[in-house]
């Protein structure tokens, strides 16, 4: 398709002469500002004007401040032709949103080499809008597809846990929810706020339920044993923290992206069973050096568990949960994130409430 010029000047002789030059291309012709207008309105896909600036009626600039606020049009590209010489009608011009200034006499040659540039770097930007929407497109689809794959893997693993009976479904939804409620109020404290953006607290939230995930690989003589743990069993039930962390780490290269939610739910595996003052396991980290997710989890985990029936343990009181909770603030629990636990307890037990039914 050829391109479509609009040549526009108040004299006759030149709009023939440029008409003449530009015979490769299909144009339309207008003698001042206002005809440039109409031609524009009826022809809105115009590709390219050649502006002359003195004009009776409307004059060149006239015309381009008109152009510069029609949204519609902000695609046409203008060359100003004119022999006015001065810099400061130059300067004027290309504020106002041509992108050329040529002088008269004009050169044909020249005229039609800027001409030919012009108009390919139109339709080169033409390209790349039209290559930059398919591309958000294709984003939000992948985007969209990649939600879906987490949220069916972390129900798939979880599903593994249901099956061997090792946590009822209630136990993975309160331990969430549990997260959640922590984590919002943790982020109306000012030290937590940035850290604890809404994307986070919901990376935390969907993650929460993985963090026992590496008890799949502990035999079931151990984990539903009974009663008490022998020393050399309690160290195989210790694993299941580095069972979890394998189960979600994959051996690619390193330099591979991990997606952040799989770098929280590793860090949720991996450090909830490490202790504040560094008797925990598996690594026996310490103070801030276990990260915030294991910091955290290690408070809901220990709540839930004291609060639950166990194949090993009776279900305690609320009352007694959280005396056995504050005992272990600094020694198993960071001081801080149990104090805005105990803060929010009775919320606590809400959840714990809610989703505490007869099959759990
Ligand atoms: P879990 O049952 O989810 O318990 C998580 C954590 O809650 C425990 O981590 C422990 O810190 C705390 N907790 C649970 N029950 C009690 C309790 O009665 N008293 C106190 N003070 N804390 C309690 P821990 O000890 O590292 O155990 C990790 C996992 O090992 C437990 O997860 C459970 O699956 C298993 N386990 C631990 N002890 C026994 C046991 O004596 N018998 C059996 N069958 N399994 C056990
Ligand atoms: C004309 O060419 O029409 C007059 C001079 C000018 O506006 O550039
Ligand atoms: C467990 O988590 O070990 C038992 C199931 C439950 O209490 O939710
Ligand atoms: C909040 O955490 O959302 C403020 C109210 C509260 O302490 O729960
Ligand atoms: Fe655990
Ligand atoms: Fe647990």
């Amino acid at each position: 398709m050829r391109s479509k010029i609009l040549i526009v000047d108040d004299s006759m002789t030149d709009r023939m002469i440029i008409n003449n030059i530009l015979s490769d291309y299909q144009t339309l012709m207008a003698s001042n500002g206002l005809e440039a207008i109409e031609q524009i309105e009826k022809d809105p896909d115009i590709d390219l004007i050649i502006l002359d600036l003195n004009m009776p009626k409307m004059n060149g600039f006239e015309f381009l401040k008109w152009l510069k606020n029609e949204s519609d049009y902000s695609k046409i590209v203008t060359l100003i032709l004119t022999n006015y010489d001065e810099m400061e009608n130059e300067i004027l011009g290309l504020e106002l949103g041509a992108v050329d200034y040529i002088r008269k006499p004009l050169n044909i040659e020249s005229l039609k080499k800027r001409i030919e540039v012009h108009l390919k770097l139109k339709m080169a930007q033409k390209k790349i809008e039209r290559y930059n929407s398919i591309l958000e497109e294709t984003v939000d689809t992948r985007t969209h597809e990649l939600v879906v794959t987490r949220d069916v893997t972390i129900h798939a693993l979880i599903g593994l846990l249901e099956v061997r009976n090792i946590e009822s479904s209630n136990h993975t939804v309160r331990t969430q929810w549990m997260m959640k409620r922590l984590c919002e109020h943790l982020s109306t404290k000012e030290k937590y706020s940035e850290l604890l953006t809404k994307d986070y607290i919901n990376e935390l939230f969907k993650t929460a339920p993985l963090h026992d995930i590496g008890k799949v690989g502990i035999p079931d003589s151990i984990l539903l044993k009974p009663g008490r743990l022998t020393i050399e069993e309690f160290e195989i039930m210790k694993k299941h923290t580095t069972y979890g962390v394998e189960a979600l780490s994959h051996e690619s290269d390193s330099t591979e992206i991990v997606p952040s939610f799989i770098k929280t739910a590793i860090e949720i595996a991996g450090t909830h069973h490490e202790r504040f003052d560094g008797s925990g396991y598996p690594k026996g980290l310490s103070g801030m050096v276990i990260p915030l997710p294991g910091r955290l989890m290690a408070i809901i985990d220990v709540y839930d568990a004291l609060m639950s029936k166990r194949v090993y343990k009776p279900a305690y009181e609320f009352k007694d949960t959280i005396d056995m909770l504050m005992k272990e603030r600094g020694k198993h629990f960071d001081p801080e994130l149990l104090d805005a636990f105990i803060e929010i307890k009775d919320q606590i037990h809400d959840i714990s409430v809610i989703y505490i039914q007869e099959n759990d």
